[in-house]
């Protein structure tokens, strides 16, 4: 019969359709390593409370090593008997130190507690990886910002043309929000950093075992303060899936944006061979396929924070099985970035922008209607009016056939519009000039783009 960890009270053992849909290991596996990690915690606490004598921790924690190497090596893995990776690795060191000594490690601990434990230990190890691997995105356009100087781009709202802006300044509009991601792992760690072991199955232990010592072990800041909530909570896995879920999606508008200015319409920039795909029977085909699958894999990780947070909705405490179901949504998100961020980062450091193009658009559509406006409110016009005027402009350019842009417009066409309209204008109505003029904090003014680009550096050297 399987070895069940529950066997005594049972005159059966589970039918095996029930072992096949409780069964877990095929995804929990993937925390033998941390298990084995509160094993080793856990005896010490057992000798500590004079449970294990000397020899008995040494030989446990000894058998609990040579399974974690056997582990790592592959030469031992869970079984189909096994019902998830605590039974699985239960009886691996049975096997290695004998039902005697092996059979004492499992006092005063629950798998409730231990479960609990072991996914905060595991996410907190790969936030601070997903967090290294965002922060090469945010160097390579750090990177491209640098690159691109004080070349010019037009800036969109409604995806219509708005504004001139730095093509450096568009770039680190993507930076910061992924900064903030990073923090945003960085501040969830002081959250995940408590310790639910020892909570035992949800009421706490009563063998004297110490969670704040095991707590300390395992690198936590502390035990939890309730072994009712810390067993029975998951917002900790739910918010490292909001977070994960918010990066998807910060790098997914990123990834539309670089889909749209690699079209022959926009024609913004050029993806690199090595980073881009071909078509199969289009020999012509350059295809973002890397910004596609970020955009994709955005849908993909929000409905894994949907699915979770649907999960915990309305359960009661403390544990309850459904919770067995919190750590495939949150595995899918680690594995998904994990292949995503390398590929993502490379994409983004090796466009190349056509800066020609670029500037060559940046004033087209109007884009200087509100430098006009602007100027004749710096010569005493209310801004009412001053709207007004610009907007009467853009008319005058819409009359001509074809339509003409703001600068062709005659002296006298501009007096006739408006007797303000000296020329005088003419010193706003150039891309360099409107760039210059907003040089407010946060504007994309060279000078303020410059300083901008140095405390993103600096911040994503700090996180
Ligand atoms: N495999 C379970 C989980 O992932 C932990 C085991 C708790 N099971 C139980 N019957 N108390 O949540």
């Amino acid at each position: 019969a399987p070895l069940a960890l529950w066997g005594g009270r049972f005159a059966s053992g589970p039918a095996a359709a029930l072992a096949d849909l409780s069964r877990s290991t095929q995804f929990d596996w993937r925390l033998a390593d941390v298990d084995i990690s509160g094993s080793v915690a856990h005896a010490h606490v057992l000798h500590a409370a004079g449970l294990l004598s000397d020899d008995e921790v040494a030989g446990m924690v000894d058998a609990l090593e040579r399974l974690r190497a056997d582990v790592a090596s592959g030469a031992f893995g869970p079984s189909p008997d096994d019902e998830d990776v605590h039974t699985a690795l239960e009886r691996g060191l049975i096997e290695r130190a004998g039902a005697d000594l092996g059979g004492k490690l499992r006092a005063g601990r629950s798998r409730n507690d231990q479960i609990a434990t072991l996914v905060r230990m595991y996410l907190r190890r790969e936030a601070r990886t997903i967090a290294g691997l965002v922060l090469d995105v945010v160097d390579a356009l750090t990177a491209q910002a640098t690159a691109a100087g004080d070349a010019p781009m037009p800036g969109r709202t409604h995806l219509q043309h708005a504004q001139p802006v730095l093509l450096a300044h568009s770039l680190l509009a993507h930076a910061w929000p992924l900064l903030r991601d990073v923090e945003r792992y960085v501040d969830w760690d002081k959250r995940a950093a408590v310790s639910p072991y020892g909570s035992g199955a949800l009421a706490g232990s009563s063998l004297g075992l110490d969670p704040a010592a095991v707590a300390a072990e395992l690198g936590f800041d502390a035990p939890v303060e309730n072994s009712i909530d810390g067993t029975a909570s998951r917002d900790v896995v739910a918010e490292f899936a909001f977070v994960s879920a918010m990066l998807a999606v910060d790098l997914s508008r990123l990834a539309e944006e670089v889909i749209l200015w690699a079209t022959k319409e926009f024609g913004f920039v050029r993806l690199h061979d090595s980073f881009s795909t071909g078509s199969s029977i289009m020999p012509q085909k350059k295809n973002p396929d890397i910004a596609e699958l970020a955009r994709g894999k955005a849908g993909r990780l929000v409905g894994d924070l949907t699915g979770l947070l649907t999960t915990l909705k309305g359960l009661p405490l403390a544990y309850n099985r459904d919770l067995q179901e919190d750590k495939e949504p949150v595995f899918d998100q680690v594995d998904q970035l994990t292949v995503l961020l390398p590929a993502f980062a490379g994409m983004v450091a090796t466009l190349t922008f056509d800066t020609d193009r670029l500037a060559s658009l940046a004033p087209q559509g109007f884009s200087l209607a509100t430098d006009i406006a602007e100027w004749l409110v710096r010569e005493g016009v209310p801004f009412r009016v001053a709207h007004e005027v610009a907007g009467e402009c853009v008319r005058a350019c819409e009359a001509h056939e074809p339509t003409i842009e703001l600068w062709e417009l005659t002296d006298d066409e501009l007096a006739a519009i408006s007797p303000h309209l000296t020329p005088a204008v003419r010193d706003v109505l150039s891309v360099e000039g409107s760039l210059a003029s907003r040089s407010a904090h946060g504007g994309t003014a060279p000078v303020r783009v410059a300083e901008q680009l140095t405390r993103a550096q600096a911040r994503a050297a700090e996180l």
